[in-house]
C-alpha cells in the first residue's frame, strides 16, 4: 500500500514521534513494507514514518551509489530499516550539502550538517543495529532522525534566500536519480 506523505503545514510533521518496543514489532512488518513502498514509490533517499501520519521512530533510507551534486561519488546503501535510530557520535568536521524532502516538494536548499555519524538502533526485527555512515548516508540519517522530532529540514537554512523553487524532474529523465529528496 502506498500511502500519501503529509507535505509542510500538516501539524503531524511537527510532532515528536513515540518510541516503537520490540514486543510491538511483529505487528509493524506490513507497515514497514507500506512505509518503504511510498518511499520507493515517491522516489526518496529516505522516509520517515511521522511523513505518512504514523508517529512511531520508524525510518527507511536507501542511497543509490553513484556520483552525485555536492557529496562527490557515493558508495551504494541498499534499503536500511531502523527503528528507534540514535545518533550517538557525529563528526566535528561538516559539510553543506543540497537536500530536499519528500514533505517540502519542489524546493532544495543547502544545509550544513555533520559529514560523519554513528546511528544505533534496532532493524525491524528487534535485533540492535549500528551504522557509521558518511556524506549522503550520514545526512540522510540526520534528515530523518530529525522528522522523528518534529523538525524539517528548511528549519536549518542559515537564510531563507538559500531555499530555491525547483521545477519537478520527471522519473525517466535520467537526471531524476541524482535530485532525489531525501
Ligand atoms: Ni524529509
Amino acid at each position: 500500500m502506498i500511502y500519501d506523505i503529509l507535505q509542510i503545514g500538516d501539524e503531524r510533521l511537527r510532532q515528536i514521534a513515540e518510541e516503537v518496543s520490540r514486543a510491538d514489532l511483529p505487528t509493524l512488518q506490513q507497515f514497514i513494507d507500506d512505509l518503504d513502498e511510498t518511499r520507493r514509490d515517491a522516489g526518496g533517499v529516505g522516509i520517515a514514518a511521522p511523513q505518512v501520519g504514523v508517529l512511531k521512530r520508524i525510518v527507511s533510507i536507501e542511497v543509490p551509489g553513484g556520483e552525485r551534486p555536492t557529496y562527490g561519488v557515493v558508495p551504494d546503501q541498499p534499503t536500511t530499516i531502523i527503528v528507534n535510530p540514535i545518533v550517538v557520535w557525529q563528526s566535528e568536521e561538516q559539510r553543506k550539502g543540497l537536500e530536499g524532502c519528500l514533505s517540502v516538494r519542489g524546493f532544495e536548499g543547502f544545509i550544513t550538517r555533520a559529514d560523519r555519524v554513528r546511528v544505533e538502533g534496532l532493524d525491524r526485527s528487534g535485533e540492535a543495529v549500528a551504522y557509521d555512515a558518511d556524506r549522503l548516508f550520514a545526512r540522510a540519517l540526520l534528515h530523518e532522525i530529525d522528522h522523528l522530532n518534529g523538525i524539517l529540514y528548511i528549519d536549518h537554512l542559515m537564510a531563507h534566500g538559500e531555499l530555491r523553487r525547483v521545477a519537478p524532474v520527471p522519473k525517466d529523465d535520467p537526471i531524476w536519480s541524482l535530485r532525489r529528496p531525501i
